[in-house]
This record gives C-alpha cells, structure tokens and sequence, in this order.
C-alpha cells in the first residue's frame, strides 16, 4: 500500500482529488491535512473510504504539525491548501502570503525532512498573467511569470519556492498549472455557484464589468487526473499545463446557467469591475497531452448539468455554506455596487 499526503483535501478541488484517488487507485493510501478555514467544508469528504482516508484539521504553516503529519518516506505530497479567491486578496493580501508561500516552503521542508519521494505543486494559470482579447496567444509552460493579483502574485512566488527546493535541495517536484475549474463542492464566491445559487434564489447575477473577460473552464474530476498523472508521469522539475481548451466569455457561462434553469437573463447585473481583472486566459495543454496522454473526458455541457444537479440536489450543503461569514462577505463584496449598477439589456 502507498501513501500519499494531501494538503486542502477538504476543499473544492482536493475532495474531488482525495475522491478520485480513493475509488480509482486501490493500492493508496491518503493522509489529508487541512486547517477547516471558511473554504474547508468536512461535508466535502463525506462518504470517502474511511479506511483508506485519515483527515488531520492543521495548518500548513504550522512546522510542528507538518512534521508530525507527513509520513517517512511517503510516496508524495499533493499541495491544494491554498487561499484561492482572487476578490478576497484584493481586499486583504497578508492570509494569501502567509498560507500560499510560508506554507508551501514548511511543506518543501518537510519533504525533505521525511524523505518524500515527490512533490506536487497544484498551480494556476493566474501567474502568468492575462492574455489579449481576441488574439491566437495562449499559455504555455515557457510563458512570463506576470500575475496580477495578491492571489497570483503569491501563487507565483509558491512556484519560486518549489522550483529553488528542486535546484538547491534536490527534492523531486512537479507544478501543473490549470485554468478556472467547475464541478460540485465548489465554494459559492466562485461564478458557477454564484450563479447557480442566486439564479435558483431569484437575486440578481453580479457580472463584472462588460462580461467579456474570458476563462478556461474546465471539469474538476479532468483537473484531478491530470495531476495524478503529472505526479505519475511527469518529468522531475517539469510544469505542466492543464486545460480543456474551452475558452468562453463569463456572459455567456453566466447566461447558460439562467437558461439551464430556466430563469430570465434580465436578472443579470453588471457590476462594477474587480480592480486589475484579467482579461483572458487561455491555455495550451500540448505537454499534457503528449508527455503524460492526458485528455479531458468531461464536455462543458455535461458538466454544467452535472454541475447544477449537483448543486440542485444538495441544497443542505448550499444553505450551510451560505451562512454567517458568507453572508457579511456578500454584503460587503455586492451591496454597493448591486445598488449603484445600471440596468442595460
Ligand atoms: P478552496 O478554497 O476550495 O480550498 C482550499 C482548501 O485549503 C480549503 O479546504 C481550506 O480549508 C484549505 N486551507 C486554506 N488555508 C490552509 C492552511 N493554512 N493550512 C491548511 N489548509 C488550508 O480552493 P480550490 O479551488 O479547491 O483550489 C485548490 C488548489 O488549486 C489551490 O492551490 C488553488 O490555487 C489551485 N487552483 C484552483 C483553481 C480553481 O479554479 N479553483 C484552478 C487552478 C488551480
Ligand atoms: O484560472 C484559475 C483560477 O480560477 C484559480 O487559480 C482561482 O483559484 C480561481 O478562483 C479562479 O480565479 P478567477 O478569478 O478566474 O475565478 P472567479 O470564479 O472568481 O471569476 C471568474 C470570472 O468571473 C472572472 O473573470 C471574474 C468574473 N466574476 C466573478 C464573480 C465571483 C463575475 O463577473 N462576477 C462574480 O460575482
């Protein structure tokens, strides 16, 4: 039996992963660290197999518990635990610092401490920045580092870290770097579920700005296997690219979710602009597909059904999650600018 250890397993896109390596990988074995910050649900991992699955609440930045977590020789650590919202960092920076870099760099420690055999940072494409509208540009994995949010900038600087444990320390890494993920579990400041949980509630859908920005998006469960095979694959020190070459303007992902539902388009609302909002991403996932033969399996459309299903037929856990600190987020995130928006067809 192998063992790998998991940070953020509780959150959107580690449950997806924990879920998956569970039911597809018999012969593994997942210890999974995560502090339960608002983004950390437990709901996320109800049903796994517990006998396979051992959960720790820490923080990666704490030295003492990483150490006392990371199992000798462990096959590999799997880094998700991040602070992940770009509006939030926007607002307060010093949480997306502390988690993002100092924790990556205590886990690139500990790796070594415990003789980790492989190191996997999960990255996004935000650290290179925004592409132009309407050009043939993409990201590849030679593309400038160039982000543009705390969120990014600190994601950056956590690759940094990784790639200087690699050439000083000779620890054994691989970072892979994809677009805007979607699928159930997700925590609702992120736009599908935003959506999805004001369309279904009749309040209005904040777009920012023109609704033109353009993201990637990509079903969470194609996300996990990728990165399982960048950790199987993968060459040491290598970046890989994941992404489902499925650009779309946030109009027309946020007008698909109100047809799906059968909701009108005018409870639309543009709003005003996250300061220094990317643009476009876009990502070319070649290396993916060639090196490690991987292949998105899940098509937008069927994923947005499964995706608003999901979300449909778990309404407990949406009502959970939208309480308390979710809502005085929303408050101050919406409010003002819902009030000062301007009706436009
Ligand atoms: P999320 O916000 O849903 O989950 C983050 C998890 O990390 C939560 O369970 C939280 O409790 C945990 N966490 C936060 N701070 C921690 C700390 N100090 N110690 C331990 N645990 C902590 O995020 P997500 O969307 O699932 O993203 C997971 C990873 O994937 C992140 O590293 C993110 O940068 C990356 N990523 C996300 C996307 C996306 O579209 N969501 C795309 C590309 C890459
Ligand atoms: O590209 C990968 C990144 O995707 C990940 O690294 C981040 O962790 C993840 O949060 C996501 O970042 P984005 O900023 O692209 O995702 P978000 O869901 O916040 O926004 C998607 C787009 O929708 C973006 O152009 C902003 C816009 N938006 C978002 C919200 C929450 C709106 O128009 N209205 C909204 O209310």
């Amino acid at each position: 039996m192998g063992v790998i250890f998991v940070t953020g397993g509780a959150g959107f896109i580690g449950s997806a992963f924990v879920r998956l390596v569970l039911d597809e990988r018999s012969g593994i074995e997942i210890v999974d660290l995560d502090a339960l910050t608002y983004a950390g649900n437990l709901e996320n991992l109800a049903g796994v197999d517990g006998s396979r699955h051992t959960f720790i609440k820490g923080d990666i930045c704490d030295r003492d518990t990483v150490m006392g977590a990371v199992p000798e020789e462990a096959d590999a650590i799997f880094n998700f635990a991040a602070e992940s919202h770009v509006d939030r960092s926007i607002y307060s920076a010093d949480e997306f610092l502390r988690t993002n870099i100092l924790g990556t760099q205590v886990l690139l420690d500990a790796a070594r401490a415990k003789k980790v055999k492989r190191f996997v940072q999960v990255s996004t494409d935000e650290v290179m920045g925004s592409l132009p509208d309407d050009s043939d540009e993409y990201f590849t994995e030679d593309s400038a580092l160039k982000p543009n949010s705390p969120y990014a900038a600190s994601k950056a600087a956590a690759e940094f870290c990784v790639r200087a444990a690699r050439k000083t320390h000779g620890l054994d890494t691989v970072v892979t770097r994809c677009g805007n993920n979607y699928g159930p579990r997700q925590f609702p400041e992120k736009l599908i579920p935003l959506m999805i949980a004001n369309a279904a509630s009749d309040e209005p859908l904040p777009v920012y700005g023109d609704g033109m920005n353009v993201r990637d998006w990509i079903y969470v469960d194609d996300h996990c296997r990728g990165i399982w095979l960048a950790y199987e694959r993968g060459r040491s020190g290598e970046i890989y690219n994941i992404g489902a070459r499925n650009e779309m303007h946030n109009i027309d992902v946020v007008r698909a979710i109100l047809d799906a539902l059968n909701k009108p388009h005018s409870l639309v609302k543009f709003i005003e602009d996250r300061p220094g909002h990317d643009r476009r991403y876009a990502i070319d996932p070649t290396r993916s597909e060639t090196e490690l033969g991987w292949n998105p399996k899940v098509k937008w459309e069927d994923g947005l059904t499964a995706t608003i299903r999901w979300y449909q037929e778990n309404q407990a856990w949406v009502e959970h999650v939208r309480t308390g600190e979710y809502r005085e987020y929303y408050k101050g995130m919406y409010d003002a600018r819902l009030a000062a928006s301007e009706p436009r067809s």
